[in-house]
């Protein structure tokens, strides 16, 4: 029965992501004339960054465009200052994936006063009316599948959180993490999670020991992995000191997931005996490493090649005289408009499908993942 779940939510996610290469419009190079396309990405400390710049360069150039690819290391003024060097030199399109997203009004005023259309980048740039797009995941629907892969862990719900035959009554001990607050994907991460959750936590079945379940209670500032690590110390000291085990933690990106395992592994907990159920995203090679050794149940992929492909052929759109193609127009108000948005399926993974939705889809090399 699991593996019949496990195989429709992966062609659920295959299917959604079908749609959106066949959807979106190619970066296919017609009419292009060759202009610059700048790339703000926010940090090379993660894996998915890397892979989300790597992909949007062969999609623009292979459309002909020149690319001008540029990391922040996480530091706003670096980024803003980066974006200001890309309409400099004459972008004629700009891809950004914020670091925060409240930061880039004034130099998105002279993007727009140069008529330069910008696309943000799986993290919504707020308080400008100067977004043209939004490409992205479906990141409520993301945060609900972290809820559910918690809950199938805990034997309570299959991946899409439908109730388990002989699930255990519990109570179960659970600790919650959430992104970064000037992310504004934390937020439809950690109300996606919640919506599921909070019932759970309501009757009962659920226990937070530390009681800390807002989302500025548990937010990880830039989503870092020691930030993580040191709460989940405080964490297990001032409340699970007396032998009381935590039995699950949610978390919602695999270098936070990294950290709670650090911490969990310093106290003491051991895979086999009583390491609790620990949520991720972005499908990091050290955490699928990590999900097969039993040190992380799960992890949500969402395929970078996939949202390049859309973002890149949202700017060959306006560039060449087109419409982007957009599946959603009511999501994401960035506080100033309603961004136009196309939203991609995430698929979550878990020890069982591992080769079919990261190898099989030539995402990771068995190599790569040690299989
Ligand atoms: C992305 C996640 C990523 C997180 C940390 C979010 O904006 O949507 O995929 O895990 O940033 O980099």
């Amino acid at each position: 029965m699991k593996s019949k779940v496990l195989l429709s939510v992966v062609a659920a996610g295959a299917m959604t992501l079908g749609l959106a290469a066949c959807a979106a419009p190619a970066a296919d190079g017609d009419g292009a004339d060759g202009g610059l396309i700048g790339v703000a990405m926010p940090t090379r400390s993660s894996e998915r960054w890397i892979a989300d710049g790597d992909a949007l360069v062969a999609e623009l150039e292979a459309a002909g465009y020149e690319v001008d690819l540029q990391f922040a290391e996480d530091d706003i003024p670096t980024q803003v200052s980066q974006v200001e060097n890309m309409i400099t030199r004459g972008a004629e399109a700009l891809i950004i994936a914020a670091i925060d997203g409240t930061t880039l009004t004034s130099v998105l005023q002279t993007a727009a006063d140069s008529d330069i259309p910008v696309i943000a980048y799986d993290r919504l740039i707020r308080d400008s009316e100067n977004v043209s797009y939004y490409a992205t995941f479906d990141n409520f629907l993301v945060g609900q599948q972290q809820a559910w892969t918690v809950l199938n862990g805990l034997g309570l719900t299959d991946l899409e959180g439908a109730p388990l035959p002989d699930a255990p009554a519990g109570p179960f001990n659970i600790e919650l993490f959430a992104g970064s607050l000037d992310d504004n994907t934390a937020f439809f991460f950690f109300n996606g999670a919640m919506d599921v959750l909070q019932p759970l936590i309501d009757d009962g079945t659920l226990v937070v020991q530390s009681g800390q379940t807002d989302i500025e209670q548990v937010a990880t500032l830039r989503w870092d992995g020691e930030t993580a690590q040191s709460r989940m110390e405080d964490i297990l000291t001032a409340n699970y000191s007396d032998g009381t085990k935590v039995n699950a933690v949610l978390s919602p990106y695999d270098g936070i997931s990294r950290g709670i395992i650090s911490a969990l592994t310093d106290a003491g907990y051991a895979v086999g005996v009583d390491f609790p159920i620990i949520s991720g995203q972005d499908a990091e090679v050290d955490s699928v490493k990590a999900i097969l050794a039993g040190e992380q149940y799960a992890t949500i992929f969402k395929d970078t090649r996939e949202l390049a492909k859309v973002a890149a052929g949202m700017a060959a759109a306006l560039l060449e005289g087109g419409t982007p193609e957009i599946n959603d127009e009511t999501t994401y108000d960035n506080g100033v408009k309603i961004v136009p948005s196309f939203l991609l399926g995430p698929v979550p993974v878990v020890a069982d499908n591992v080769q079919s939705a990261l190898v099989d889809t030539g995402y990771w090399t068995a190599e790569e993942l040690g299989l």
